[in-house]
């Protein structure tokens, strides 16, 4: 797919021992080795505030990661004071010079996976298998972006101006690097914000991105919380905001971009409230093993995540047995421990609106089936299904490790697709069936982003299954694949026929 100028990230064997072995002691070493302070990095220098917060592990309060200074509205627009003076510069550098910096930037992520991991679940929570994935979909996307830049972009295309990136915590390292790296691939400087919960593994990379060769006064880190970044969209001079996120937040910053007597680019990949069709011709053990993946795994804090199960009425009762046995199996817990499937929540707000909706939910769902929680000292949420009468009772996304489940019957498929349609969402879906017509079926009518058959919904794996959505998920384009630059860029002088 890529030529020879482009690697896949290596993947982690943990079944061998040695590897598993050397990996922990990496990471452990790491987290003694370092100690994390993370400030905002304006022109490369570190900008201190007076008030510093500790980063606590979600899982574990007693484990303080490290500690992070946020920055003030003043220094945002410091940020772009400089970010707009090294835009030029920037834009008129050659795309192999910038898909140089890229390249060894991915390699730099390479060198200190260990670190990088630690932090992964240390700051946000992560099993180890989802840290590996993370860090290794960062590199991919650097190296993807420094390959589509080499070769899809115009060689006449020219950065759009100053990009605003503000991230999510639930990828803090991966969906951090996708935005920051298509941006600078495009020829953008980037003052970018991280969530505030992952400000550390952030200001990681971005340190590892100067030291790969991105100029200084390019790349801004911008540490800190709404304020923050409602600040960094308001500034007139940016041309741009690359955001993923909460489809309000998002809502919010086309508002703010709309005021404008011009045009800048938004690029907003959002929330979902994803599907998946299971029809009685499914393999039983395969959907329970995709269900449970799918809802569960992150605890169920990624965007792609299963939220709204349909089963076909004739194999519910088995299946739903099925389900119920198999999360039973789930270990909740600390993800420092190899056996845990399912982590923390990112923090206690997070936490409290889970609580809410469950309690809601079960007042009004018909049954459902709840795994308990070991003693614990971090912000853990069961992971829960509850059985519903109908998607109505579903108003909005929620953003944890609770599936709801609904039945249908044959006869009723098209009605069940049009009221997941009606949602508004379209982000990931799910299709278990045997049946290449009912597949084919579902999938002209299913407005969703991303489509997956008889398999889990989540983990797009860059460049080969471009992810993003549309309506309430988002504005496209994909990330991780073709045409994603261009959007960031500009035809400026084209080359008139001789
Ligand atoms: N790209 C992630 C996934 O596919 C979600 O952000 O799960």
């Amino acid at each position: 797919l890529y030529g020879d100028s482009r690697l896949n990230s290596r993947g982690v064997d943990l079944s061998n021992e040695i590897v598993l072995q050397n990996l922990q002691h990496a990471m452990n070493n790491a987290a003694l080795s370092n100690s994390f302070q993370a400030a905002s990095l304006i022109n490369g220098n570190s900008c201190e505030s007076a008030t510093s917060h500790p980063v606590l592990n979600p899982a574990n309060h007693d484990d303080v990661v490290g500690n992070v200074s946020f920055a003030s509205v003043n220094l945002a627009k410091e940020a772009i004071d400089i970010a707009t003076k090294a835009q030029e510069k920037w834009a008129n550098t050659s795309a192999a010079e910038r898909s140089g910096c890229l390249k060894k930037f991915a390699n730099l992520m390479e060198r200190d996976m260990p670190t990088l991991m630690m932090l992964a679940v240390r700051e946000a929570g992560k099993t180890l298998n989802n840290a590996i994935a993370e860090v290794r979909e960062a590199i991919d996307f650097a190296r993807y972006y420094a390959h589509e830049c080499e070769t899809t972009l115009p060689e006449k295309a020219k950065g759009a101006g100053v990009m605003v990136a503000i991230s999510p915590w639930n990828f803090p390292l991966a969906i951090f690097v996708g935005e920051v790296t298509a941006a600078l691939a495009a020829g953008n400087a980037v003052v970018a914000k991280p969530a505030e919960q992952t400000s550390l593994i952030a200001h990681f990379a971005v340190k590892l991105l100067h030291e790969a060769g991105i100029p200084t006064d390019v790349l801004q880190l911008v540490l800190g919380a709404g304020d923050v970044g409602a600040a960094l969209t308001q500034d007139a001079r940016i041309s741009g905001v690359i955001f993923t996120g909460s489809t309000e937040v998002a809502r919010l910053i086309n508002q703010t971009l709309a005021k404008r007597q011009d045009y800048p680019v938004l690029i907003a990949e959002t929330g979902g409230q994803n599907a998946m069709i299971v029809d009685s011709t499914a393999l039983p053990e395969q959907v329970v093993a995709d269900v449970l993946n799918s809802a569960f795994d992150s605890a169920g804090q990624r965007c792609s995540a299963l939220r709204v199960l349909c089963v076909q009425e004739d194999i519910a009762d088995k299946l739903i047995d099925m389900i119920k046995g198999a999360m039973n199996e789930l270990r909740v817990g600390d993800t420092s421990d190899l056996a845990v499937d399912v982590g923390a929540v990112i923090d206690q707000e997070a936490k409290d609106n889970l609580l809410n909706h469950i309690n809601k939910m079960k007042s009004i769902a018909l049954s459902h089936h709840e795994i308990r929680l070991p003693e614990n000292q971090g912000t853990f949420v069961a992971p829960i299904m509850f059985e519903l009468n109908n998607l109505y009772d579903l108003k909005r996304e929620v953003f944890g490790p609770v599936l709801h489940v609904i039945r249908y019957r044959a006869n009723e498929l098209d009605d069940l697709i049009d009221r997941i349609n009606e949602k508004g969402y379209a982000l990931t879906h799910g299709i278990h069936s045997r049946i290449d017509h009912t597949v084919k079926h579902i999938r002209s009518r299913i407005e969703a982003g991303n489509v997956y058959v008889n398999r889990n919904i989540v983990g797009a794996v860059v460049g080969v299954q471009p992810f993003g959505g549309h309506g309430l998920s988002g504005t496209g384009p994909k990330a991780g694949g073709s045409f994603y630059l261009q959007r960031l860029s500009r035809l400026t002088r084209w080359a008139l026929p001789k």
